[in-house]
């Protein structure tokens, strides 16, 4: 177990792993803390969304933080760090090239084939206490580790993938967790003194000069041209324009013809 661990669970089935992590953080657990489940009965995702898998289909962990030492405008790093080793993680668990696996901003983890780009990993960052001297974060990251692509429910089969379908064998989730960890814990180490793998982080975009749909709260929709993300901000960059996290409710890989292009 890396060093900067300071618990590490594995439950056969809990709520969610982010809330087991939130109340451990609550009672006064020291970071980083980790659960890690075969399944949950109330899995969330982004946008209010529930996030299901059937057991041991997934790899479901989170991880929490005390971000003392990370400025609060740098706070999404936990979330873009926890991708990133999860995508060297899961290259090396499927015996993939490096870099075949890529990030949808905010924080999807997805391969991209020759005509579509298909989800494998899903991110969710909640945090607690933020402007006090407690802060928590918790990052909860479920990853389609060994699920069998027969096993895909009909609705997601032609928009998800897993490592399993990757590998074209069964993939080992302690393995891959152990993977995960390691490089977490170093790239946390990382922030902890200053240092964040701008590129590591930017270079896996799939959005970078793609066409993207972007969904507002308030129901909009605009088409725009993705020229990259900025490492400081963390935002989505559309040329000179910032666009940060909290003003989208969703983006999807625009598909031609379908809406006006839109200058933002
Ligand atoms: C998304 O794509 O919408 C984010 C999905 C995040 C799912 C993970 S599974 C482990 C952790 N526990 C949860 O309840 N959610 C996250």
């Amino acid at each position: 177990m890396p060093g900067s661990i300071s618990r590490l669970e594995r439950f056969a089935v809990v709520g969610s792993t982010n809330d087991v992590v939130r109340g451990w953080l609550a009672e006064g657990t020291p970071e980083v803390c980790v659960a890690v489940a075969d399944a949950q009965t109330a899995g969330r995702g982004r946008e209010g969304r529930s996030w299901t898998a059937p057991a041991g289909a997934a790899l479901l962990t989170s991880t929490g933080f005390r971000p003392v030492w990370l400025r609060p405008e740098h706070l999404w790093r936990l979330a873009a760090v926890t991708s990133v080793a999860m995508a060297e993680a899961g290259e090396e668990a499927a015996a993939l090239p490096s870099g075949t696996i890529l990030l949808k901003w905010p924080n999807d983890l997805v391969l991209q084939t020759t005509d579509d780009v298909r989800k494998l990993a899903g991110v969710l960052g909640e945090t607690d206490g933020l402007g006090t001297d407690d802060p928590r974060a918790v990052i909860g990251i479920g990853v389609n580790g060994d699920w069998a692509p027969g096993e895909f429910p009909v609705e997601l089969a032609g928009s998800m993938t897993s490592l399993r379908e990757l590998a074209g064998r069964s993939i080992d989730h302690g393995e891959l967790l152990d993977a995960f960890l390691e490089r977490l814990d170093a790239a946390v180490a990382g922030l902890r003194e200053g240092q964040f793998d701008a590129l590591g982080w930017s270079a896996r975009q799939v959005t970078t000069d793609r066409d993207i749909d972007l969904m507002r709260p308030d129901g909009s929709r605009t088409t725009v041209r993705a020229t990259g993300v900025d490492t400081d901000t963390g935002a989505l960059l559309v040329g000179d324009t910032r666009i940060l996290v909290g003003e989208i409710e969703h983006v999807r890989l625009a598909v031609p013809g379908t809406t006006a292009r839109i200058a933002v």
